[in-house]
Formats: C-alpha cells, sequence, structure tokens
C-alpha cells in the first residue's frame, strides 16, 4: 500500500519528537543523574591533584573543590604572594587538614624549566592534573598591528597552549608511576568553535587542545590500554578576573562554575561542556547561522573593549 503524504510528514514528525525527546533525556542523565566517578581518582595514599592558574578565578575555586572532595592540591601561579594566600585559603577550609603545595612559573616565557618542576613531585601520588591556566588577553588589534611584539603573541601560544602541552609531557611519567587511574583535564573555550574576531592566538590554541585531548586518549587506549584518559573541558562566559561581566544564569561565577567541573572531572567524557546553561547556549547556536554568530560575537567583543576603555581599529 502506498504511504500518503500526510503518514509520511507523521513519520518524520515522529522520529524528530523522539530525537528532541532523547537529547533532553540524555541532558538530564548527563548532568543531574549520573553519578560522579571522581572517587576513582582517589587511589592510594595521599592522592594529589594538580590545577595550574589557581591563584584566581576558575583554577582556585576548582581547587578549592578537589580539596574538599579530598585531594591534597598542588597550585601554580605566576604571583607567589598571592598563590600563598591562596594556599592559605584552601588550608583554612573545614574538614580534615590535607597537603597542599605550591609552585610558580610565568606561563607564558620561553624559560620554564618543565622537567624540574615535575621532578620535585615524582614521588607524590598524583592522579589528576587539571590544565587550567590560560586567557585572552584581549587584544583589540589585528595581528599584524605594531601595537604587538611577535614575542606578545607568541606569549600568547605558550600561555594557552604550550605550557599545558609541555607540563603534561613531563607530568604524564609522574600520573603512570601508581598504575591506577589518573585523569588529565584541559581547560577548553567555546570560542575554538565560534569565529570571535581578535581572539586569533587565543582561539586556536583552544582549538589545539581540543584535538591533543583526542590524541592523547587514542594513545593510551590502542596497542597497551593504560589507565590513563584526558578530558576537554568546553568553557563558556564565565565571571572571573579576566571577565569581568556581571554574572548571570548563563555566566556563573569562578565559584559556581567549579562546582560544575569538578562533576564534569567525574564524568567519565572526553569532551564535556561542564556547565548546563552553557550547553543550552551551545544547542542554541547550532540553529543559527554561522554569520549570525560571527556578527553577535563581534558585537560582544566591541562592547567589552569599549567598556574596558580599549581602542579598536
Ligand atoms: N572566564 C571565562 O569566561 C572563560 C571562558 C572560556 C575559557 N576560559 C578559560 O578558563 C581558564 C581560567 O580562566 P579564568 O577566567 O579563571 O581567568 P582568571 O580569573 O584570570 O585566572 C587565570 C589564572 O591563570 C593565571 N595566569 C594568567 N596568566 C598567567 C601566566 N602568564 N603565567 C602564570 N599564570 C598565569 C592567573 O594568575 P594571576 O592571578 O597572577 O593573574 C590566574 O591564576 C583559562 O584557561 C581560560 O582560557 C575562561
Amino acid at each position: 500500500m502506498p504511504i500518503t503524504a500526510t503518514q509520511l510528514l507523521t513519520g518524520i514528525g515522529g522520529i524528530v519528537a523522539l530525537s528532541y525527546a532523547y537529547q533532553i533525556l540524555n541532558f538530564i542523565w548527563k548532568y543531574f543523574i549520573r553519578p560522579s566517578n571522581l572517587s576513582k581518582y582517589l587511589h592510594g595514599s595521599e592522592p594529589y591533584a594538580v590545577i595550574t592558574g589557581a591563584s584566581d578565578g576558575i583554577g582556585k575555586e576548582t581547587a578549592k573543590e578537589l580539596y574538599r572532595k579530598g585531594f591534597n592540591i598542588i597550585i601554580h601561579g605566576r604571583n607567589e604572594v598571592k598563590v600563598r594566600k591562596v594556599v592559605e585559603e584552601i588550608l583554612a577550609l573545614p574538614g580534615p587538614s590535607r597537603d597542599v603545595r605550591y609552585f610558580i612559573a610565568p606561563a607564558d616565557s620561553a624559560e620554564v624549566d618543565f622537567e624540574r618542576i615535575a621532578r620535585q613531585y615524582e614521588d607524590l601520588n598524583i592522579t589528576l592534573l587539571v590544565n587550567n591556566v590560560g586567557g585572552g588577553r584581549e587584544r583589540p588589534d589585528r595581528i599584524d598591528s605594531k601595537n604587538h611584539t611577535d614575542e606578545d603573541l607568541l606569549g600568547d601560544i605558550r600561555l594557552n597552549m604550550l605550557f599545558p602541552f609541555y607540563l603534561t609531557r613531563h607530568f604524564l611519567p609522574i600520573l603512570r608511576k601508581h598504575k591506577g587511574p589518573a585523569l588529565v583535564a584541559f581547560v577548553g573555550s567555546i570560542s575554538a568553535e565560534i569565529s570571535i574576531p581578535r581572539l586569533s592566538t587565543y582561539a586556536p590554541c583552544k582549538a589545539f587542545l581540543a584535538q591533543l585531548t583526542r590524541c592523547l586518549n587514542a594513545d593510551e587506549r590502542w596497542w597497551t590500554p593504560t589507565q590513563i584518559s584526558f578530558i576537554h573541558l568546553r568553557v563558556g562566559a564565565v565571571n572571573s578576573n579576566s571577565f569581568r561581566e556581571p554574572s548571570t544564569l548563563f555566566v556563573p561565577t569562578a565559584e559556581r562554575f567549579s562546582k560544575w567541573v569538578v562533576r564534569a572531572l567525574g564524568s567519565g567524557e572526553a569532551t564535556f561542556l561542564p556547565y548546563p546553561p552553557h550547553a543550552i547556549q551551545m544547542v542554541g547556536a547550532k540553529f543559527a547561522s554561522e554569520g549570525m554568530m560571527e556578527a553577535h560575537a563581534a558585537e560582544t567583543m566591541k562592547k567589552q573593549f569599549e567598556r574596558n576603555g580599549k581602542k579598536t581599529e
């Protein structure tokens, strides 16, 4: 019997409705029901988590949250006075007292001795490395502008791409030592997925981290599988020291956001949008054309530069 147009449309409508229902249920499951498996990284004696760029913003709040969850903590920053204050803040948190250490390294410098940094922790049971350090550095000019030097731009690339890459390379042998599950996280940005003007050093570096996560996961899985895994966190707007937008549902405070970051670390996923309202935004973005998204991003950047008193070409 031939299918009528009405039957065909009803069939297509049914499939679309089922697909949406599946996506909504999957969303609820992933963000609100699925238990976190973060505790699997709390094995062995005295497990440690390393968090870079933890003297402020998302890194600082994530370090605090991981301490509350039972990890000993190693934080990284560039300003020793600021970093030591964060160490004191963490140690003052209620609950059982654990070890909190730190190291100082300017992540945009060519002089970082990654081997020396890793060597001082080689006897510790490190099960978690959160590569959080990074920043957009708000450059209002094009890359060929005389307002920045080659060294300035290379600094952006070191900060957002090379520092996490080399730090991971030098910490991996320590993470492998205890032979239990270990996780390396890379804090990315949704700016790597949409075109935003004046982020021509930052956003491509964040795209590198996304692909690096996939390649490193493949490295550990094939031939002799190991218990090391990698997660790429896709971050939207968060109110922090470098992004001083007022906090709203879609721009959470770093404190609120870090709770979701820690939940994401226990998600078992290889790439994840930690904060549910950002996930909703990204679904919405799929319905907009690339041109519309670009125009909106450009307008937002212009306004941000104006607010910060930066002249744009
Ligand atoms: N906030 C957002 O809207 C947003 C959106 C997407 C992705 N992200 C990503 O989230 C991560 C954290 O950002 P955030 O918003 O929390 O920024 P933040 O509040 O500015 O904190 C950045 C941290 O990195 C440190 N840092 C910056 N440059 C450094 C350098 N050259 N050497 C050593 N340490 C350095 C800062 O140290 P000081 O305390 O000394 O400044 C601070 O501890 C970054 O990877 C960023 O790209 C943020």
